[in-house]
């Protein structure tokens, strides 16, 4: 007989490892005693007119993709009284302690939340598909794994998955309509998702840590279709330009102040189109931006995915039975082997100088921006959630017949 509660919320944009963290949480929550509360819609779910729901393990299948307990990317902080109506809410519920799994907006509400009602502890497992929240190695020499505080967040190993496979895919139809394609990767302004795509060999990658030189992009591109006939281009989709600037942005802003990006695969093929079309032997007709948006966020998570989400919900809720707080459970790289901790809140979270919190990017010994590529230091960042990168299997050995 369950004799504590545990309340769970996920919140922000969902992934496909988001139910097997929830599994995770109630199973380590069942075995150490808890009663495991769905909060709905993220932190939605903890203001005055909130619903939640029962969520034995049993109920939670961990191949689904998204949540069962659906997600918002409602900010507390920034509604009237927000705090106070989630204080009460913990009360209401009688809960004694609770974990939300998220992105950096989510750990940061509930940070908050956990000074403002001091008596329930509050505890993490990250999520998002950007896996932009943890920490990069420190120092400028080789780029040490084990060094990474949350060496991914669940949820982007299936993305970039899809991504690598996607991006090989697009291959066959650039190489049989002698194409070039401009594949976008969702990450916001981090370049993880645009850069794991190196696994499925596009031509050119191009990230938002780096200002991108249109001009260069464009020789690179026009000289490697004269070459190989296509061209399979990938870029992030929060891609600058050299004033710093988004090449494309829509006006929409979310709670957390995020403008919502995409639209820059449309503005590289038209850049492409009035400058390499005619002349680069490629006719405007053969130049297409593809967008898979929330594909890439959707459906099934690996196997892999899958099994480590579980895990850190369980490391969670062991945290949780352990009486602790602002502990976030984390994937660390110990030796080539993936395993578990849990780390202070603060110590995941990057922050500016001015305080504000930041999403880790990519490293630069990660990524080659002169050559649009990856660095074989980002290979191996990628090696134990991908495995071992394949064969390029774009060109085809025929030889000429004349007769
Ligand atoms: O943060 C995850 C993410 O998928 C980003 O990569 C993307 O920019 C954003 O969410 C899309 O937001 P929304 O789900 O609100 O459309």
């Amino acid at each position: 007989m369950a004799t504590r509660r545990l309340g769970v919320l996920t919140g922000g944009g969902d992934t496909t490892a988001l139910n097997a963290t929830l599994k995770g949480i109630a199973l380590g929550g069942e075995a150490a005693g808890y009663e495991v509360i769905g909060i709905e819609a993220g932190w939605a779910g903890m203001l005055a007119d909130g619903s939640a729901v029962g969520l034995p393990s049993s109920a939670i299948d961990p191949d689904r993709g998204g949540t069962i307990i659906r997600s918002s990317r409602t900010n507390l902080r920034r509604v009237d009284g927000g705090m106070d109506q989630a204080s009460a809410r913990i009360t209401q519920l009688g809960l004694d302690a609770l974990v939300a799994i998220g992105g950096d907006d989510t750990l940061t509400v509930g940070v908050s939340l956990g000074e403002h009602h001091q008596s329930v502890p509050v505890n993490f497992v990250t999520k998002t598909i950007d896996n932009d929240v943890g920490t990069n190695p420190a120092g400028a020499g080789d780029y040490a794994r084990s060094e990474m505080r949350n060496y991914f967040c669940p949820g982007f190993p299936t993305a970039a998955t899809w991504l690598a496979d996607a991006a090989r895919a697009l291959r066959t139809t650039a190489y049989s309509h002698g194409r070039i394609l401009i594949f976008e990767a969702m990450g916001r302004t981090a370049g993880w998702l645009a850069l794991a795509t190196a696994y499925g060999h596009p031509d050119f990658i191009v990230l938002p840590e780096w200002p991108l030189d249109v001009d260069a992009l464009v020789d690179a591109i026009a000289a490697r279709y004269t070459d190989r006939g296509n061209v399979v281009v990938v870029v992030a989709e929060g891609a600058i330009g050299p004033d710093g600037r988004p090449l494309a942005e829509s006006g929409d802003v979310d709670a957390f102040g995020h403008r919502r990006l995409g639209g820059c695969s449309q503005w590289l093929a038209d850049q492409l189109k009035s400058r390499v079309a005619h002349d680069g032997g490629v006719s405007a007709g053969n130049i297409s931006a593809v967008i898979p948006s929330y594909m890439q966020r959707c459906g099934r998570p690996t196997a892999f995915d899958r099994d480590r989400a579980i895990e850190l919900g369980r490391a969670a809720a062991a945290a949780v039975a352990a009486g602790e707080n602002n502990r976030v459970a984390c994937p660390v790289l110990d030796g080539d082997t993936l395993a578990t901790t849990t780390h202070d809140v603060g110590d995941v979270l990057l922050r500016d100088a001015g305080g504000t919190i930041i999403p880790r990017t990519v490293d630069p010994r990660l990524y080659d921006a002169d050559s649009f590529s990856i660095t074989s230091a980002g290979r191996d960042y990628f090696e134990p959630l991908l495995g071992p990168v394949g064969d390029d299997y774009c060109d085809a050995e025929l030889t000429p017949f004349t007769g």
